[in-house]
């Protein structure tokens, strides 16, 4: 029996100009300008790979880096209840533009808010 996945369901293309909008939007969020790179170009390819993995297409981001430890790889970083919060209404914001359709946007949002969530390792600051 064939399953059809979220990823195929979304398609290579589309989960890729997600990762565009979403990135662009990251480099303009205050909250979040501070911890990411200025050049988003190797970031947004991990991201392609992990979320092409994460939505059950071939396991590009493992084949590539060993085993994700997302919550491990983001520890260096500091992610705060309100940098997590800032991370999902970007992605909220390009699933607008790219016009992901529901119930996978539904799905996948939720997930995705669940790992935000997960990634939390510093308390917000005073202000
Ligand atoms: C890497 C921040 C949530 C997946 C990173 C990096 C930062 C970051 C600063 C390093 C970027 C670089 O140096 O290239 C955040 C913040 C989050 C968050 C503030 C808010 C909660 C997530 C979530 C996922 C995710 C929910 C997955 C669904 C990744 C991946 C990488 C990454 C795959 C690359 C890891 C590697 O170096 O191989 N993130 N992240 N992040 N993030 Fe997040």
């Amino acid at each position: 029996e064939e399953r059809m996945t979220p990823y195929d369901a979304i398609g290579e293309k589309k989960l890729s100009s997600l990762v565009d909008a979403f990135y662009r939007r990251v480099a303009n969020h205050p909250e979040l300008i501070p911890i990411f790179p200025k050049d988003l170009t190797e970031t947004a390819r991990l991201q392609k790979q992990f979320l092409t993995q994460f939505l059950g297409g071939p396991p590009l981001y493992t084949e590539e880096h060993g085993h994700p430890m997302l919550r491990a790889r983001h520890l260096p970083h500091e992610i705060t209840p309100r940098r997590a919060k800032a991370w999902l209404s970007c992605m909220s914001a390009a699933m607008d533009e790219v016009k992901l359709d529901s119930p996978i946007r539904e799905h996948f949002f939720s997930r995705l808010a669940l790992t935000a969530n997960h990634m939390v390792n510093s308390p917000d600051k005073v202000q």
